[in-house]
C-alpha cells in the first residue's frame, strides 16, 4: 500500500485534522512516510488565516510539483483544509500537478479519494462541498504515532465552524457554520483516550465557548460548554482538561465558576483580545468592550489568582490610529498577559474589513508589531521570573524540543518547563521546583522537591 506524508500549516485544529486523516489512512492500509522524499502521497493541510500562510503552502506545492514530480511522476499531490476550502477548483487550475483538493468538511473521505486516484477511477478529485454531520468525523487518533514519545496529551475536536463573523476573519468561510458534536460522543472519545494512557485533553474548536448553543442550550444556569466540561471532568484517570479557543464574550459566571469548581480544569485561559480600543473592537465585530474584557480577567484571577492568561492581538487593522494602538499597549500592561501572539492585519477574501478604507501601510504594521512585541516580552519575562522558587506541578510530555537530552512538560498554567529526568518520567505528573526562567521557558529541578525544605506552593494540595 502507498505511504503518505502530511505537512501541516496553521493552528491546533489543523494539527488535529491531520492526525485524524493519518489515522484514517493507516486504518485503510496506508503507511506514514518518514519524509516527503519517500512518500507516495504528499498532502499539505493548509491555513488561510493570513495571506502569508497561504503563500507558504502554495510555494511549497510549486516546489513539490517541480522537484518531486520530476523524479517520481506517480506521486500524488494534494491540498486539504482551509485553503483547499476557500480556493477549491482554482488550485487545480493554477497548479496542474495537483491531484486532490479536500475541503474542511471532507477529511473523512481522504482514503476513498486516494483509492480512486490510485485505482485510476478518477484522475483528479476536488471536493469542497458542505456535509451534514461532518463535525463528528474528526474522531480517530494516532496515539504513539511517534514511537519515541508516549502520547500523554491529546486534542479532541468538539465542534466545527464559527458564526461570530469578526470582520477580519476568514474562518467562518473556511470552516462553515457552528456545528457541535454531542456530549456523549465527545465523552466516549475522551474515555478511549484515557484508557490508552492520555492524561491531559484539550477540547478544540474555533469558538468553544459557543459549543452546543443551538443543539444543547443552557441548563440550570450552565452553558452547554460548561455542561461538557463537567461531563469530561467525570472521567476517571483523566488528570487535566484544557480548551482552545474560547471567545471572551463566552466567559460568563458559569465558566468562571467552573475554574474554581473543577480541579482538573487547568488554570490557564487563552483569551483572544484583538485590540484594546473600543472603536476598533466595534469595527472588528468582537462583541465586547475593553472594560468587559478587563473585567473577565479580574473575575478569572479572583477565582484562580495564578491563572495564566494568554491572548491574540492584531496590529494594523484598517484605520487603526496611534491612539487606538496605544489603547492596546495600555491594556496589555494593565492585564499583564503571560504571553501573546501578535499578528499583522492581513486582508482576507470576502471579509468586510478587507474593503474598509484606510488600509495601513506595511511599515506601520511592522513598527507596531515590534513595539507591542517588546511590551509583551517585558511583561512575559517578569511573569516567568516570578515563578522562580515556586513548586509547580508538571505533566511530563517527552524530550525537550530545545534540548533532546532533557525532558519537558507544562505547568497547569501552560508554561513549558525543561528539566533533567529519565524516560521513565514521561507521562507522569511531577512536582518540580522552578530554578530559572528563560524566554517563555522555565527550568526546573525534580530533586529539590523531595527534600523536606519548605518551598512556596502556588497550588494547595488536593
Ligand atoms: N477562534 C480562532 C481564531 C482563529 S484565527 C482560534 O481558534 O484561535 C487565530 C488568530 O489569528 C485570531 O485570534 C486573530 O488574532 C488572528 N487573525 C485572524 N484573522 C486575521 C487577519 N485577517 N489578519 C491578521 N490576523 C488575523
Ligand atoms: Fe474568527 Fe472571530 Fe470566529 S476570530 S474564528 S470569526 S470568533
Amino acid at each position: 500500500m502507498p505511504s503518505v506524508f502530511i505537512k501541516t500549516y496553521g493552528c491546533q485544529m489543523n494539527e488535529r485534522d491531520s492526525e485524524a486523516v493519518a489515522a484514517q489512512l493507516i486504518a485503510k492500509g496506508y503507511s506514514l512516510a518518514p519524509s516527503e522524499a519517500l512518500a507516495d502521497v504528499i498532502l499539505l493541510n493548509t491555513c488561510s488565516v493570513r495571506d502569508a500562510a497561504e503563500q507558504k503552502a502554495f510555494g511549497k506545492m510549486q516546489n513539490l510539483a517541480a522537484e518531486v514530480r520530476r523524479h517520481r511522476p506517480n506521486v500524488v499531490l494534494g491540498f486539504m483544509g482551509c485553503m483547499a476550502q476557500s480556493r477549491g477548483q482554482e488550485l487545480l487550475d493554477q497548479l496542474p500537478d495537483v491531484d486532490l483538493v479536500l475541503g474542511t468538511q471532507k477529511f473523512h473521505r481522504a482514503a476513498d479519494y486516494l483509492d480512486d486516484i490510485f485505482a485510476g477511477r478518477r484522475a483528479k478529485v476536488c471536493d469542497v462541498a458542505e456535509e451534514t454531520g461532518s463535525e463528528a468525523t474528526i474522531r480517530e487518533h494516532l496515539l504513539n504515532g511517534d514511537a519515541a514519545a508516549k502520547s500523554v496529551t491529546a486534542f479532541v475536536s468538539i465542534m466545527q465552524g464559527c458564526n461570530q463573523h469578526c470582520t477580519f476573519c476568514i474562518v467562518p468561510f473556511t470552516r462553515g457554520e457552528e456545528r457541535s458534536r454531542t456530549i456523549a460522543d465527545i465523552v466516549t472519545e475522551c474515555r478511549e483516550l484515557v484508557a490508552r494512557g492520555v492524561k491531559e485533553i484539550t477540547l478544540l474548536g474555533q469558538i468553544v465557548t459557543s459549543y452546543g448553543k443551538r443543539e444543547i442550550g443552557v441548563c440550570d444556569g450552565k452553558s452547554a460548554f460548561v455542561q461538557l466540561l463537567e461531563a469530561v471532568h467525570e472521567i476517571d484517570g483523566l488528570e487535566r482538561i484544557r480548551f482552545t479557543s474560547p471567545h471572551p464574550k463566552g466567559y460568563g459566571d458559569d465558566l468562571v465558576e467552573a475554574y474554581a469548581r473543577l480541579p482538573k480544569l487547568c488554570e490557564s485561559a487563552h483569551l483572544p483580545l484583538q485590540s484594546g480600543s473600543d472603536r476598533l473592537l466595534k469595527l472588528m465585530h468582537r462583541g465586547y468592550t475593553r472594560e468587559r474584557f478587563i473585567n473577565i480577567t479580574h473575575k478569572l484571577r479572583a477565582a484562580k489568582p495564578d491563572i495564566g492568561i494568554t491572548t491574540d492581538i492584531i496590529v494594523g487593522f484598517p484605520g487603526e490610529t496611534e491612539a487606538d494602538f496605544e489603547e492596546t499597549l495600555s491594556l496589555a500592561r494593565e492585564v499583564q498577559f503571560d504571553n501573546a501572539y501578535i499578528f499583522k492585519y492581513s486582508p482576507r477574501k470576502d471579509t468586510p474589513a478587507a474593503t474598509l478604507p484606510n488600509q495601513l501601510p506595511q511599515e506601520v504594521k511592522e513598527e507596531r508589531n515590534q513595539r507591542l512585541l517588546q511590551t509583551i516580552n517585558e511583561i512575559g519575562a517578569r511573569k516567568y521570573e516570578a515563578c522562580i522558587g515556586q513548586r509547580q506541578q508538571v505533566l511530563v510530555e517527552g524530550p525537550s524540543r530545545r534540548n533532546a537530552a532533557r525532558l519537558e512538560g507544562r505547568t497547569r498554567t501552560n508554561k513549558i518547563v525543561v528539566f533533567e529526568g529519565s524516560p521513565r518520567h514521561i507521562g507522569q505528573l511531577m512536582d518540580l521546583k522552578i530554578e530559572r526562567a528563560g524566554s517563555f521557558t522555565l527550568y526546573g529541578d525534580p530533586a529539590i522537591v523531595n527534600l523536606d525544605e519548605p518551598v512556596p506552593q502556588i497550588f494547595s494540595p488536593a
